[in-house]
């Protein structure tokens, strides 16, 4: 395949969205979001009232998901859900039904179709494990629990969400367990990944050490 192809991966909160976009920018190559489909998916499924252990139900709602990403934003029919997806509840509930292997398939096919010329940086879980195995460049982001949610605590009052370091904290380490222990696809370094922790680091340095990489192995 000559399409080439740079994975981000990394825990909740890691800075890898950010660190990813930047870098797909700077390169001019499309960008996937993969967390954000699970959110959307979960998102849907809490908006159809479908029960968190109806796995074929939930792997229907994967399938058909109406979504449309367009710049910035990102479209759930004709809803804009731009901010909705990035909700505490939504993000919890992505996290249980990212644990289902009908979810994951279903969620597969979409994200391959993200890779279109000239390239692409896809941010997730699995991108370097399961999806994009053979990415020119790999990348395993990275940063202490303390440091994510401070980040994610700024991001929220941001945006105007409620939050508090404690029960940030709290949902991190959960979601980390939750991410890390899952039998199917589990959030761990893929092979040969490069390994990037960005605690004492800003979202710039950890760009430029991306494209770094990246001008190597190209
Ligand atoms: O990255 P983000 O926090 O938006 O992802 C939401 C949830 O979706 C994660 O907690 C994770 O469980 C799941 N996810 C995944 N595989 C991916 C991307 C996200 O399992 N490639």
């Amino acid at each position: 395949h000559s399409i080439p192809v740079i994975t981000i991966d990394g825990p909740t909160a890691s800075g890898k969205g950010t660190v990813a976009h930047r870098v797909a920018h700077q390169l001019h190559f499309h960008y996937l979001d993969s967390g954000a489909l699970y959110r959307l998916t979960a998102l849907s499924a809490l908006r159809h009232e479908v029960p968190l252990n109806d796995e074929h139900g939930l792997a229907k709602v994967a399938e058909r998901l109406p979504c449309r990403f367009a710049g910035d934003q990102i479209w759930l029919g004709n809803e804009n859900v731009t901010s909705a997806i990035r909700a505490e509840e939504v993000g919890n509930t992505a996290s249980k039904i990212a644990a289902l292997p009908t979810v994951r398939h279903a969620l597969a096919g979409l994200q391959l179709g993200f890779r279109i010329a000239p390239g692409l940086v896809a941010d997730g879980r699995d991108m370097g494990t399961v999806i994009f195995p053979h990415a020119v460049l790999k990348v395993f982001l990275t940063a202490s629990v303390e440091a994510r949610a401070e980040r994610r605590y700024k991001q929220l009052i941001d945006k105007g969400f409620p939050a508090t370091m404690e029960d940030l904290l709290k949902d991190l380490r959960e979601r980390d367990a939750r991410d890390s222990n899952r039998a199917i696809a589990p959030l761990k370094p893929a092979e040969g990944a490069h390994i990037l922790d960005t605690s004492h680091m800003t979202a710039d340095e950890a760009v430029e050490q991306v494209l770094k990489w990246y001008a190597a192995v190209k």
